[in-house]
């Protein structure tokens, strides 16, 4: 039995993640394989004419659950009725640009789609902010958009996610599915905190502590967290472009487990609004360990952290609040 289709949209859309992002929309990986949708495709007027190539090969895909696509460069069109936002378009970082620069063009950009978000979607939409500065891109349109629960507005933290399971695998030498319970805690910046020590890990079909399994805590505590942080430093380095197939997968993942639910014992990072659970600062999103259940996610409560972790919460919930605060200023000026 198919369900009635539902709308997307996905900002940015003439963009290298979007590229990626939109055939695993299109073809099924997040909604389900019983789930039609209409994809709605935002970005700006001077790329209508990529962006109508995109259109093009989505076509040529011929994928049976993507009932239709409207490009388009009007947040009216691209917002109207979604049940799901992919909000990946921002104003990049440019040489010699300092934060408040890159808050001051991306505060303006989620302004308008808050607001957007606000008249012309469903009260129920799901947003996942991918465009950066993403945690405080996702408070902002959050802030425009008052009418829809501060809970439907999200920040990815997926991929850090993904990096730091992927280096544990690596290093214990097990397949990436037998790792789980990684956690990405503050800021989608180099002040993240990549946390192993609540993750598990199955070795020789048995789960146990991903710390017993990696049996060195200097490793966990410097290259790891290091690595994990600079993951996209070095994929920049390397392909003299920003991460995009593994954004896209990240952002796919995200909104999969948001709509579907997290499998049982585990749980996934999410930049979301902060409710001051173990001292993170309140009001500002924050990445947080949280499981799904029907639609709503629940921030996991009762894990231990050492001092180290703390301290690490502590730096990046504080360049939060400074992003936060600037953000504002920006917007009351
Ligand atoms: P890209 O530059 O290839 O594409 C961005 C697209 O957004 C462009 O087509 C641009 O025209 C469009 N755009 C700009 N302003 C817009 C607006 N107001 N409305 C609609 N579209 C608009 O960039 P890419 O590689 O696709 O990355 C997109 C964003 O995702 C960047 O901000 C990047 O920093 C961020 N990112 C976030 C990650 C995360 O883990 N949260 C990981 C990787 C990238």
């Amino acid at each position: 039995m198919m369900n009635e289709p539902i709308n997307v949209v996905v900002t940015g859309a003439a963009g290298q993640i979007a590229y990626s992002l939109l055939y695993m929309v299109a073809k099924g990986d997040v909604f389900g394989p019983s789930q039609p949708i209409i994809l709605r495709l935002l970005d700006i007027p001077p790329m209508m004419g990529v962006l109508e190539g995109v259109v093009m090969e989505l076509a040529d895909c011929a994928l049976p659950l993507l009932k239709e696509v409207i490009p388009t460069a009007d947040p009216i069109v691209a917002f109207k009725d979604v049940s799901a936002a992919f909000l990946v378009g921002a104003m990049p970082r440019k040489q010699g640009m300092e934060r408040k620069d890159l808050l001051s063009a991306n505060v303006k950009i989620f302004k308008v789609q808050g607001e957007a978000l606000d008249k012309y979607a469903k009260k129920d939409v799901k947003v996942l902010v991918v465009g950066n500065p993403a945690n405080t891109n996702a408070l902002i349109c959050s802030k425009y958009a008052p009418s829809i629960p501060k809970e439907n507005f999200t920040a990815m933290t997926r991929l850090d996610q993904n990096r730091a399971q992927a280096q544990i695998a690596a290093k214990v030498n097990v397949p990436i599915a037998n790792v789980s319970n990684v956690i990405i805690w503050g800021n989608h910046s180099s002040t993240q905190f990549p946390d192993a020590s609540h993750a598990t890990v199955i070795v020789d079909g048995k789960p146990q502590p991903a710390i017993e399994a990696v049996k060195d805590g200097d490793w966990l505590r410097n290259v790891f967290v290091s690595t994990v942080q600079k993951r996209g430093a070095a994929v920049i380095a390397a392909r003299k472009m920003s991460s995009a197939m593994s954004a896209a997968k990240a952002a796919a993942d995200h909104m999969r487990d948001w709509f579907q639910g997290t499998p049982p014992n585990q749980f996934v990072s999410m930049g979301v609004v902060s409710d001051g659970s173990y001292g993170a600062p309140k009001g500002v999103v924050f990445s947080f360990p949280v499981t799904i259940k029907n639609g709503k996610w629940e921030i996991v409560q009762g894990l231990q952290n050492d001092d180290f972790a703390k301290e690490m919460l502590k730096i990046t919930g504080k360049e939060l609040e400074e992003e936060k605060v600037e953000a504002i200023s920006i917007i009351e000026a």
